[in-house]
């Protein structure tokens, strides 16, 4: 039987103003979701949530301690302003930022030591699912992970799989097709530890809409959703959160 919780986050990216934020803390004030529910806003307004029926979290961390690192939020600053998630390693930081898969398991190390539940993302090109790489790919990026962090830490993460192909494209992943990755990632944790590999919550992301949330999270190894353009609409994100049961 599964017993993992569902999960559902929203990913605002670079988007959204202190109006989004009022208007989410008044229509997701009683959000009747059996999910576990999140908003990752930029970091600047995580402050101004309401945080009674929901959850925030942020979009980056450092991997640093306190000091001398310009223009950086340190996983206790962003503790202070609420933050209880930090996503980490999304594709377009590896991207934009050129975050290696090392750097990034580094945050997720730090924000586990502090109490802070990493949402780490792994996920292919279009390039590479065509190559047929996938596994090989996405096994790399977790090597990193189970590398850098024990069994215990990674029990506290949350891993999102999100093809780069399926994110801002409107071209969803079919169930079957997230099934089969998530059923990958969870056999790749199994070889490390087989209750570490259950009780993992594996979260899809790359356009997920109100209309296909529910046969996407109904997948067996899908345990929620990672979702950026739908996330900033109310409406659409508690109907989502809802499909995920
Ligand atoms: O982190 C969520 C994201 O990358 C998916 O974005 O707009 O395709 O739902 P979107």
């Amino acid at each position: 039987e599964n017993l993992r919780k569902p999960f559902v986050a929203g990913n605002w990216k670079m988007n959204g103003n202190l109006a989004l934020v009022a208007e989410f803390n008044q229509k997701l004030a009683d959000v009747n979701a059996s999910a576990e529910v999140v908003v990752c806003a930029p970091s600047l307004f995580l402050h101004a949530f309401d945080k009674d029926s929901f959850s925030v979290g942020t979009q980056n961390v450092s991997h640093l301690d306190n000091g001398a690192h310009t223009g950086e939020l340190s996983v206790d600053m962003l503790k202070e302003a609420g933050c209880k998630y930090a996503i980490v390693g999304h594709s377009e930081r590896r991207e934009d930022q050129g975050e290696s898969s090392e750097l990034v398991a580094l945050k997720a190390k730090k924000c586990v030591a502090a109490g802070v539940t990493p949402i780490i993302c792994v996920g292919e090109s279009l390039e590479i699912r065509e190559a047929d790489n996938v596994e090989s790919f996405v096994g790399e990026q977790l090597d990193a992970l189970i590398n850098a962090m024990s069994v215990e830490e990674l029990s506290k993460t949350v891993i999102a799989y999100e093809p780069i192909w399926a994110i801002g494209t409107g071209k969803t992943a079919s169930p079957e097709q997230a099934q089969e990755v998530h059923e990958f990632i969870r056999g790749y944790f199994f070889k490390v530890d087989s209750q570490l590999a259950q009780g993992l919550r594996i979260v899809y992301g790359g356009s997920v809409k109100p209309d296909n949330a529910k046969t996407l999270f109904a997948q067996n190894d899908v345990d929620g959703g990672l979702i950026g353009g739908a996330s900033l609409k109310a409406e659409d994100f508690i109907s989502i959160c809802q499909a995920a049961n």
